[in-house]
Order: C-alpha cells, then structure tokens, then sequence
C-alpha cells in the first residue's frame, strides 16, 4: 500500500518535471518559424497584415506583410527561400514571439532575410536586455536572401525575441523581407589541455537551416554582447560565414568558417598567455568546394608574429595545415585570422577561404632557431 503510494507520487513528480521541460524551447524552427501558418482572409488587406495577432505564434506592431512566393512588386519577383511564405517588415515594424528558456542559458537564433527596395536597411534583433544591430547593406549571396545568426543569454524563464526594421523610407512597404527563424542552445567550449583556443573546430554555433544550402553569416560584434559562435569574435565591418558538412566540404569535423569579405571579415579570439613563452598556433586552410576559385591567401597574426599562407582553390573542396609559432608579450594574446583577397563565384556571391581545427600550445622546449 505504502509502496504504491509513493511509487505514484514519483510518478506523479516524473510527470510534473517532464510537462516542465516539455514547455522550453526545442532547437530548430521556432513555432510557425518559417510563417507558413497565415493571417485569415479577413485578417488582411491587401497583403498588409492587420491585427497584432493574425500571424499564428507571433505578435506583431506595424506594417507588417505577409508575402507569398512570387509575389510582384514593382518589376521585381519575390521569391521565399522556404515554403511558401514569408512577412516583410515595414518602416519600425517588428514581430514578437515569447520563447520559454532556461535562464543563465545561451541561445543563437538563425533566421533568412533579404532586402528588398532601400540600401540602408537594418533589423534590430533583440532580447531584452540583449539587442544587435544587423546591417543589411552587404549581398553575400546572389539571390538576396541572406542567412544571419545572432545571440543572446536568457535572463528569465520567459523571453521575447523581437526583430524590428529600423528603417524610415519613404515608402512604407519597403523593408527586410523575413523567413524561417530558428533557436538553438549554445553550449560555450572551454579551453583544455589540448588547445588553449575556446572553440578552435568551430563545432559549436548556431543552427543550420536544413533545407538552404548558404551557410549562416556571423556578423561583426559591434557591441561586446553574446556570439553565436562562441570564444570568436568578428571584427571589423563584415560577416563571415559559418559552413557546415551537410552542404559544404569542411576540413575537420561538421563546421568550419569560410571568410567571405577579405580583410574586411576579420575572425579573432583573445587567450592567455604567459609573457615570455612560446606557442605554436596550427590550423586548416582550404575551400568550401563551393565553386569558389583562385589563389587565396589567409593571414594569421599573434603578438608580434605573423604568416601568410598561400592556397590554391580550384573550388572543388581541399585543405592544408600551417602553422604560426609565436612568443606572447603579454597576459592575453589576440589571435587574427584574415583573408587577403576578395574572392567571388561565377554568379557574384561572395565567398574566400576557409579555417578550421584551429589549436594553440605553448612549446615546452622552444628550440632557438
Ligand atoms: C511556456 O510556458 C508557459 C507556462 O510557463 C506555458 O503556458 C506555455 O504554453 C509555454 N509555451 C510554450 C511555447 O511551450
Ligand atoms: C534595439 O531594440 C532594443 C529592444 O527594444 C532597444 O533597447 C534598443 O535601444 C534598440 N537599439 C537600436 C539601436 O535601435
Ligand atoms: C525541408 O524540406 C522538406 C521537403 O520540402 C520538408 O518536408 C521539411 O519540412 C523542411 N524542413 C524544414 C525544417 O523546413
């Protein structure tokens, strides 16, 4: 009798902890992510949405659009990377889903956007109290749709992610268009004794859109927040381009990075370091076999040491290791990877080198050459 009772207890406490779990957000698409659930007939004007909740599972402010593939506008044919639907958004509008999470936790969110009639286009992805600003002046892609990665830690249980465009034209149904928002949990790598780079294999980062084919930008950090390739940073003005196995040739492991914007797209980590002491840096260069050909060179710099390596693409997948050797001047020692060229496929995409299986170790014994 007692045993029965207890053993329904445990498992009416299984349950309570399993609907507890049940509730938090899953990686992958967001519900109704990829806006194929529609605004009802009488839920439209045109194409304009009306009603702050006629798009299922999001909450919008705004002129907001919902887009169907092939859409007309002016001359020019909308196409939606996935399915068949996608929303634009409109001078300062936004949409708004509330995403059950762990809090202290790191999530990237993934989504595709494309710019549609203004150049100064730019979306503001937020979480409270995370926001970054995404620019969209920059086409790495040739058919307009880019995919774009941001991140944020969880602060509460329950978090709205909103994206807003900025945006002030001076036609009201010009903006971003946006499909298939997706979430995944980070997982921040520590250093260990076998590489003192956090993430050096770039495995961990943000979701891969399963069905597009184009590899997800990281955009620069302009505020020191939450990367979504965590223990990197990219600096300077542009993205690069976070590539996975599914749909590229990667050197070591499912990811990689192909620096898509020379030395505009600069991809840096900060270590420690021991003044005095040497270290010797390797890592992986090659191309993504996606067609992108040419001689490419990727520059690496640590301390006061640098080197070049010089790869020949014939964009049919391929790498090579090099190394940097390096005696660090200081307690923390950047790392800088770039690439010296711009490189762009035959449909104008942009595209370059990629890196990957990055280690560092200090040299117990440097020899003194
Ligand atoms: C989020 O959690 C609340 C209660 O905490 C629950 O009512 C809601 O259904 C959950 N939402 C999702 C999307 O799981
Ligand atoms: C971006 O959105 C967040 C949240 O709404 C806001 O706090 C922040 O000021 C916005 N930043 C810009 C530059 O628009
Ligand atoms: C990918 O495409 C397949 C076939 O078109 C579809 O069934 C599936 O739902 C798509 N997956 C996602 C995550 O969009």
């Amino acid at each position: 009798m007692m045993l029965r009772f207890s053993s329904s207890i445990f498992l009416l406490l299984l349950a309570i902890v399993n609907v507890g779990f049940a509730a938090k957000i899953k990686d992958g698409l967001l519900p109704n992510g990829n806006f194929e659930l529609g605004p009802k007939k009488s839920e439209l004007k045109g194409t304009e949405v009306i009603g702050r909740h006629a798009i299922p599972e999001w909450e919008i402010t705004g002129f907001v659009e919902y887009i169907e593939s092939g859409h007309k506008q002016g001359d020019m044919l909308l196409v939606v990377p996935e399915g068949y639907y996608a929303i634009r958004l409109g001078n300062e509008a936004s949409i708004k889903q509330r995403l059950n999470v762990t809090k202290g936790m790191y999530y990237s969110i993934t989504f595709s956007a494309a710019r549609t009639c203004a150049q100064e286009e730019q979306l503001n992805v937020s979480v409270t109290p995370d926001f970054g600003v995404l620019p969209m002046q920059t086409m790495y892609s040739s058919d307009g749709w880019d995919i774009y990665a941001w991140a944020f830690q969880a602060e509460f249980e329950l978090v709205d992610l909103v994206i807003h465009n900025t945006g002030q034209e001076e036609d009201p149904a010009c903006g971003p268009l946006i499909d298939s928002v997706a979430i995944r949990i980070l997982y921040p790598p520590k250093m260990t004794s076998q590489n003192l780079m956090k993430n050096g294999d770039f495995e961990e980062g943000p979701y891969f859109l399963p069905n597009t084919s184009s590899g997800v930008l990281i955009p620069p950090n302009i505020e020191d927040d939450h990367s979504p390739l965590p223990g990197w940073m990219v600096e300077s003005l542009k993205a690069v381009k976070y590539i996975d196995s599914d749909h590229f040739f990667v050197p070591q492991g499912k990811r990689a990075i192909e620096i898509v914007a020379g030395k505009e797209s600069a991809l840096a980590q900060t270590v420690r370091t021991i003044p005095g002491k040497t270290y010797t840096l390797t890592f992986s260069v090659g191309d993504a076999g996606n067609a992108c050909a040419g001689s490419m060179i990727v520059e690496a710099f640590a301390s006061r040491s640098t080197v070049k390596i010089p790869y020949e693409s014939k964009g049919t997948g391929g790498y090579k290791r090099a190394v940097l050797k390096f005696t660090a001047e200081a307690a923390r020692t950047r790392i800088v990877f770039f690439s010296t060229f711009y490189h762009t496929k035959t449909d104008g995409s942009l595209c370059g080198p990629v890196i990957d299986d990055v280690k560092l170790l200090s040299v117990r014994n440097p020899l003194r050459l």
